[in-house]
């Protein structure tokens, strides 16, 4: 069965990552920068640094990333500055992460993107700390960790975006992630969406991308004003003609079919999912990885946490 997968992956030289936390460590000085306060300044100094250190090839393949049609591009061995404890209840003190903030903002620049937040998740912040989260136990959630994540795009409520328009209301273009710890060696599941059309019927195909679907906001979503869970109410789970190719807005936990036949096709999909060949990066300290959101499935395990000051701890942010 064929892997359409294009993942782009890069190691830093030791030399060049030494080098580059040298200069980013000077630049954050001692400064309390904050990553929603502060997003322009931790920007600026990590692209700086970046643009200064690694080499062109792999300054080519960011820059050249969101118009190649890759789906996803993983750089290892960048600088593993030392992680406080993992915040598991969600929040951290944003101070000591200074380099890791300039450098994960810096990559977000190179790659011509723009990272940004909404207001109903993650209290409006612009990282997300995806941490095994004791209040959010048995949820399917980046803050779970005892149930399974099954495939899934992030918030596929929402319609999807273009070029050049405001993000927030739409489907978030791009998922993006630094490591701060991962010692239980969960993999970051990825899977090209084009692989699992491959498995799918045309009749099953044609179902799925009409509007016959319900698909309501993630766990990780504020309720909305009037208490009830945001939803689209009528739209379709993929999409087959876009500019870019097919794309897919798909969550199993928050899905339904409006009719017999829509849920069926889902329950083909989900079976097709569950079979076709993906890619299991174990995302560690010093790698970033940057995924289509609109071209890629992602999921993880279930996993029993390290002890909660030593747990798995990813940055994501959203980058459109
Ligand atoms: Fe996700």
């Amino acid at each position: 069965m064929k892997d359409h997968m294009r993942f782009v992956q890069r190691r830093i030289e030791d030399e060049t990552r030494d080098l580059l936390k040298k200069e980013t460590e000077e630049r954050v000085a001692e400064s309390d920068l904050d990553p929603d306060r502060d997003s322009e300044i931790l920007a600026r100094i990590g692209a700086w640094a970046l643009r200064r250190t690694l080499p062109s090839e792999v300054l080519g393949a960011l820059k050249g990333f969101s118009a190649s049609g890759n789906h996803a591009l993983l750089l290892s061995n960048l600088p593993r500055p030392e992680a406080p404890p993992t915040p598991v209840h969600g929040f951290a003190d944003e101070g000591p992460l200074a380099v890791t903030n300039a450098l994960h903002l810096g990559l977000i620049r190179l790659l011509g993107l723009t990272p940004y937040a909404v207001g109903y998740e993650n209290r409006g912040r612009l990282i997300r700390n995806v941490v095994p989260n004791p209040e959010a136990t048995g949820t399917a959630s980046s803050w779970g960790s005892d149930s399974e994540f099954f495939w899934h795009t992030d918030n596929p409520h929402l319609p999807f975006g273009g070029p050049d328009v405001n993000p927030r209301p739409y489907v978030p273009r791009y998922l993006t992630f630094c490591v701060a710890r991962n010692v239980e060696e969960v993999p970051t599941e990825v899977m090209a969406l084009e692989t699992a059309l491959d498995r799918i019927p045309e009749k099953t195909l044609r179902v799925l991308a009409a509007p016959v679907f319900e698909i309501a906001a993630p766990e990780s979503n504020d309720l909305a004003d009037d208490g009830a869970r945001r939803f689209h109410g009528r739209t379709a789970v993929l999409e087959l003609d876009g500019d870019d190719g097919p794309r897919a807005r798909y969550d199993r936990g928050t899905t339904r079919g409006r009719d017999e036949a829509a849920d069926a096709a889902l329950d083909t999909w989900a079976a097709a999912l569950a079979t076709v060949p993906c890619r299991r990066p174990v995302l560690r300290p010093g790698h970033f990885l940057i995924f289509d959101n609109y071209r890629v499935v992602h999921r993880r395990d279930a996993f029993e946490p390290a002890p909660d000051d030593q747990a798995r701890w990813l940055r994501r942010c959203y980058a459109s």
